[in-house]
């Protein structure tokens, strides 16, 4: 059974990247194992002091054996300050020594009130992914500005759910024959 980890890069309980992560999970295959990560905010800050080998902190071992366990990734953020939020970021360096995302197939999504859509820390995560080995995959890369208007208390428009299917669906088929 395929496993995929998501992970949405706002802590904010009224998050739309949050809330984008669960529609694409109720849009997923019943055959698909899909998993929300909630551990974001329980990770301490990056420090190579405490990376100790079989050691590391209990949250960061926790996210590293989500990684390991999943078949593949799909990362929903939003920008802050034309960046990747400090969180996702640090998620993302407690991952560079231990090397779960190397040939990792991995989706990005990025989404904002704003027209750019969050285009920086879209770019800025590929970079990141890029630097730790990740597999982006084809089709598996998504932009969607006015997220405001494209989903209003729980309901999203049609086109934005296609988007966000066919992100999920590139994902599903670049882990089957990867
Ligand atoms: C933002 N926002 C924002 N948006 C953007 O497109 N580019 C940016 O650089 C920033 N910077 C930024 C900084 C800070 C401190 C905040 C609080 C917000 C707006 C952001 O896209 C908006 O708040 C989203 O709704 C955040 O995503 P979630 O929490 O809804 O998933």
């Amino acid at each position: 059974r395929i496993k995929i980890l998501a992970i949405s890069g706002s802590l904010r309980s009224n998050s739309s990247n949050t809330a984008l992560v669960r529609a694409i999970a109720n849009l997923s295959p019943k055959n698909i194992e899909f998993t929300i990560y909630n551990g974001l905010g329980d990770l301490p800050h990056f420090n190579p002091d405490i990376d100790i080998d079989d050691n590391e902190p209990p949250a960061v071992k926790d996210l590293r054996t989500q990684l390991k366990e999943a078949d593949g990734v799909l990362l929903c953020t939003p920008e802050y300050a034309n960046g990747v939020p400090g969180v996702l970021k640090n998620a993302l360096d407690w991952i560079v020594s231990s090397g779960e995302f190397v040939n990792k197939p991995v989706a990005v999504i990025s989404a904002s009130p704003h027209p750019l859509g969050g285009e920086k820390a879209h770019a800025s995560l590929l970079l990141t992914l890029n630097m730790v080995s990740a597999e982006v995959v084809e089709g598996g890369t998504l932009i969607i500005p006015f997220i405001n208007l494209k989903l209003k208390e729980g309901v999203m428009d049609p086109g934005t759910a296609e988007d966000l299917k066919s992100v999920l669906h590139a994902l599903i088929q670049a882990i089957r024959v990867h």
